[in-house]
């Protein structure tokens, strides 16, 4: 969900929908906001995408108001209607909630307050912790101090934000383990999920931690924890501004986020490479002697995170001889993982907020694993509870479905596996030259492919109404078949399935159907058996009656034969290959969607940025 608060000279109104435009990737099942009215609390909410609220607003207009909250959501508790749409409030109407989260003693604590009368007319977690905080206030105490107390009560994950009539001039936040930053404004302050919502008006930001709250007038910040005691608070400068938040002519931010991949790439390598060709990962807080001992390393992550962290596989062992496991966080500590004090685990997470890896880094630690993240959030959760951290600089991805995220992820790993090589000092001096040369020549490399993007949305044409696609890989290809089939789910809603390559025969290979487009990920031709052996694959689809599409090395001149279209890709390594293969597939299913209709940036049933296990 997204969250935004506001308290300042401008109107309150204008000021948190502006907000949740920026944060509606978070979620867009249902919006709505309250503002202060001398005295008295007036809110809007509706289901459905932000556009509805603006409409009821126009409808119905709220007050001028200079202090007001706003939510975005992306349904848990409840399904997505107006009654369950936030802020929620206490039965009385003094007291306003956002929330982000889930409150897990939820039913026990709505037990309680039921017997005490209070009346609920949602299904959300949210209300219970409205009706607290109004029981709060009512007797007494500010809402600072309400805040404090209810969220002491609460168990599981929040972030909540809240106003009180009687208070007019403050708003109150508190945060366990969900998103939380305040901006910090000129007479004027934001608190909110992320610094998207208020990066309009400020670019000065402070992360809080864990257990805090937040209280903020027009002029004033005050942070403490639970218990009122001082708390510790990062404050840090956004080094982004708004029009990287801007669509910029194309349609949609997916594809304005695939054009923008060289140069997301090539942020990402700036400075991290000496010209004595040392490797300089500064943000690495783990001393070479712990990396030294490093026995063994888990790659955790979700989604396309995921992908790129077997990617990541292949590349570290081929190049550390470390042996490295790729899991998806949502499994991870749940299985009883064997971890110590000689495990480096790798969190990679775009937002910085996936609750899965969060907690999967959370328990990594507790066994004693040291723990670098990879995320392009700075300020946010993930690398603030990690040892060290690799920033990618891809910019903000707005786009449900990560396409930059995932290549800079891609940088990022190959760096990792490199700076862990250099530290356990192989001999290796020229290889890597080599391989920082190939990565330093990638950004022109990619910018060739998105140069041929016409080709993709060509094949894409007519393709809409097939049911179902089938993509195969091997090796660091395989990762590639998986994303490429997760782009076309995620935003066409079509069948689509990855494949490893080999696997084909002993199973998939039966549901191939004549017609049915089959995408091959094939490996650069020439320099080991990999090439020869999908392209094997693809003649055995290709006999069933498969259409089969090849994404290759230029000049390939064997697959040329079997593949019924080629999409060509500049020569490089096999195991840097995916950072260019990924393009055309990121390309197509975003052509698919548009011609199906849908709304790319925004699909069904999926949020950016998933703070609930
Ligand atoms: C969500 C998004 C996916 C993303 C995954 C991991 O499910 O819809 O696109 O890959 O979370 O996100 P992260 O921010 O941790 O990289």
């Amino acid at each position: 969900c997204g969250i935004i608060g506001y308290i300042g000279p401008e109107q309150a109104t204008g000021v948190i929908l502006d907000g949740l435009r920026r944060l509606e990737y978070r979620g867009y099942d249902s919006a709505g906001i309250a503002v202060q009215d001398n005295g008295r609390l007036e809110y809007r909410k509706k289901a459905g995408k932000l556009a509805n609220l603006d409409a009821e607003l126009a409808e119905r207009p709220l007050p001028e108001s200079h202090a007001g909250i706003g939510h975005t959501r992306w349904a848990t508790h409840g399904v997505p209607n107006d009654a369950n749409a936030h802020p929620q409030l206490s039965n009385d109407g003094r007291v306003a909630v956002v929330h982000n989260g889930i409150i897990e003693n939820f039913a026990t604590l709505r037990a309680e307050l039921g017997a005490e009368g209070v009346e609920f007319t949602s299904d959300t977690d949210t209300e219970v912790a409205a009706a607290l905080l109004g029981r709060a206030v009512n007797r007494g105490n500010d809402l600072t101090v309400a805040m404090r107390e209810v969220s002491k009560q609460l168990h599981g994950a929040f972030t909540l934000v809240a106003i009180d009539s009687q208070e007019p001039d403050v708003i109150v936040a508190a945060r366990r383990n969900s998103p939380l930053v305040v901006g910090v404004g000129q007479g004027e302050n934001f608190v909110a999920s992320d610094v998207a919502a208020f990066i309009d008006h400020t670019r000065e930001a402070i992360e809080l931690g864990q257990d805090q709250v937040v209280t903020i007038t027009a002029n004033d910040i005050t942070v403490t924890d639970f218990d009122g005691g001082p708390a510790e608070t990062r404050a840090y400068h956004v080094d982004w501004d708004t029009t990287a938040a801007e669509k910029d002519g194309y349609d949609w931010f997916m594809r304005k986020e695939i054009f923008e991949q060289p140069k997301a790439i090539s942020d990402t390598l700036l400075g991290r490479y000496s010209p004595q060709g040392e490797l300089t990962l500064d943000e690495i807080h783990i001393s070479p002697e712990t990396l030294r001992r490093v026995n063994k390393i888990i790659i955790l992550g979700c989604g396309t995170a995921h992908y790129a962290g077997m990617v990541a596989k292949y590349a570290i062992e081929h190049w550390v001889r470390i042996p490295c496991e790729v899991e998806l966080a949502s499994e991870f500590r749940y299985r009883d993982p064997i971890v110590d004090s000689q495990t480096l685990c790798v969190a990679i997470s775009q937002s910085g907020e996936t609750a899965d890896t969060l907690q999967a880094i959370r328990h990594a630690r507790e066994q004693g694993a040291k723990v670098i993240a990879i995320c392009n959030t700075n300020g946010s959760t993930i690398p603030r509870e990690s040892d060290a951290v690799i920033y990618t600089y891809a910019g903000p991805e707005i786009g449900v479905a990560s396409t930059k995220g995932f290549t800079t992820q891609l940088i990022a790993c190959y760096l990792l596996g490199l700076y862990l090589a250099q530290v356990r000092g192989m001999k290796f001096g020229d290889e890597i030259r080599t391989i920082m040369d190939e990565l330093e020549a990638m950004p022109a490399k990619m910018q060739s492919v998105l140069d041929h993007a016409d080709q993709i949305y060509t094949l894409a044409k007519g393709m809409e109404d097939e049911e179902d696609f089938i993509f195969i890989g091997r090796h660091v290809g395989y990762p590639i078949a998986l994303e490429g089939a997760l782009k076309l789910k995620e935003i066409a809603y079509l069948h689509a399935e990855g494949f490893a390559a080999g696997e084909l025969k002993h199973g998939p290979i039966a549901i191939i159907n004549p017609g049915m487009p089959v995408f091959a990920v094939v490996p650069p031709q020439g320099r080991d058996q990999l090439h020869d052996k999908v392209v094997s694959n693809i003649q055995e689809v290709r006999a069933r009656g498969a259409r089969t599409i090849a994404v290759a090395e230029q000049d390939d001149n064997e697959v040329d034969q079997f593949a019924e279209v080629v999409i060509s890709l500049p020569k490089v390594s096999t195991l840097l290959q995916p950072v260019l293969a990924v393009v055309p597939l990121q390309l197509f299913a975003c052509e698919i969607a548009t011609l199906l209709g849908n709304d790319v940036d925004q699909p069904r049933n999926l949020a950016k940025s998933v703070t609930v296990e």
